[in-house]
């Protein structure tokens, strides 16, 4: 990339901002459930502090839309943080109306080389997600540089993404370079058979990827909730299963014009309804009062004989209900099929915090089961499309 990147910028003795994802999942009270997004910050941070920078890190966690919602604090962020660097992280006192207050400069001011200084929830501010410009200077007037290593981000339009670079020097982090690598070896002359593998709820949110897939893989298997539009697109019968009328006419147009790439489920584990009193019963057809929960056992096979033959995989979003464990079983199938690639020296990529947390609660997967696992979700699903991220156009231009 023609950008910035973090080691081409001079940190001694600088104060950097330094927007991360911290955006982790938590329990009721906000306590860190999963920290893989903090381990991803760990590169930038720790080079920074050591070519003797100061550093302010930012971050959203959640949608709180303006709300100071306690669970959605950084507060447990910062704890978790402080244990695997080992250092204290200051955090101005919990302030109802401004994220960047007096207290905020104050302590900016005074870091020393070395010090970390932990902003509030970017979103409990609206002018985060306005891109207001006067809140982007306030943020920017924070520090001398700044540094985006917030990958799953940089599709947004916010002003801490694409606002505060108008003001300092902009650069990109480690695990941004990670990613970019990574998924941009999917941009470029890919091996082949190249198979996508699409599940996740919604047509309307994916349906761009499923267009630009379709012009690049060799197979394009959808399931999930994706896949009952595609079924009902076809005639076939879907009961009760999640599907969206309105993107029928467009996914058969898709089918029509791309004969043979996509293949659907051909059966499925349904329910009468979602909850711990209804057990799963595998179909052909699925009858009018089921829904689907998870795909079949012929249709893992079916996928299974696809992606053997694969030297490239793209994977985003879960094939069933997986949130409920009885109906993970097909997603973790999958996922233990595209892992067993990784040793025939196949390339595979894996998207999505729905997708990584299937594979974080498979006891037998871990993410060194697959080439690259992104921290991204939207980002990912952007960029392997080949679209340009706002947040890296933002960037300084290097040289
Ligand atoms: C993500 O989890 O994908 C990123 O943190 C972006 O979050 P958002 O979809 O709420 O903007």
């Amino acid at each position: 990339m023609d950008k910035l990147f973090i080691e081409n910028l001079e940190l001694r003795g600088k104060r950097v901002l330094l927007r991360l994802d911290l955006n982790v999942p938590g329990d009721k009270s906000g306590a860190v459930t999963d920290s893989t997004r903090i381990e991803a910050a760990l590169p930038s941070i720790r080079y920074c502090l050591e070519q003797g920078a100061a550093l302010v890190l930012c971050s959203h966690r959640g949608r709180p839309q303006g709300e100071h919602l306690p669970q959605m604090s950084l507060r447990p962020v910062a704890r978790e943080l402080e244990e695997h660097l080992g250092r204290r992280i200051k955090m101005p006192d919990e302030d109802p109306r401004y994220i960047i207050n007096d207290q905020a400069f104050e302590l900016a001011d005074k870091l020393r080389p070395g010090e970390i200084l932990m902003l509030e929830n970017l979103r409990y501010e609206k002018r985060e997600k306005a891109n207001d410009p006067h809140f982007a200077m306030r943020l920017g007037s924070l520090a001398d540089l700044y540094v985006n290593d917030a990958f799953p981000v940089c599709h947004r339009v916010h002003a801490s993404v694409v606002g505060v670079p108008k003001f300092l020097p902009a650069a990109y982090g480690y695990q941004v370079k990670k990613e970019i690598d990574y998924l941009g070896r999917l941009q470029r002359n890919v091996e082949r058979p190249y198979i996508g593998i699409l599940g996740g709820a919604k047509v309307s949110s994916k349906i761009g990827v499923i267009e630009a897939f379709l012009k690049k893989v060799d197979k394009l298997l959808i399931g999930g909730g994706l896949s009952y539009t595609f079924m009902a697109a076809v005639g076939r019968p879907i009961g009760q299963s999640i599907y969206e009328p309105y993107y029928t006419a467009v996914a058969h147009e898709m089918m029509e014009d791309y004969p043979g790439k996509i293949v659907l489920a051909v059966d499925n584990y349904v329910v009468e309804e979602i909850g711990p009193d209804f057990e799963a019963e595998l179909v052909e057809r699925i009858p009018p009062e089921m829904e689907s929960v998870d795909i079949g056992e012929q249709t893992r096979e079916l996928f299974a004989a696809e992606i053997a033959q694969a030297r490239t995989v793209f994977w985003n979003g879960p094939l069933g209900y997986f949130e409920d464990e009885r109906f993970a079983a097909g997603t973790r199938f999958i996922a233990r099929e595209v892992a067993k690639l990784k040793d025939k020296g196949a390339f595979t990529v894996v998207g999505g915090g729905d997708s990584a947390a299937a594979i974080r609660q498979a006891p037998d997967l871990n993410y060194d089961s697959f080439s690259f696992v992104s921290t991204g979700g939207g980002a990912s699903l952007e960029y392997v499309q080949g679209k340009v991220l706002p947040g890296l156009r933002a960037l300084s231009d290097r040289g």
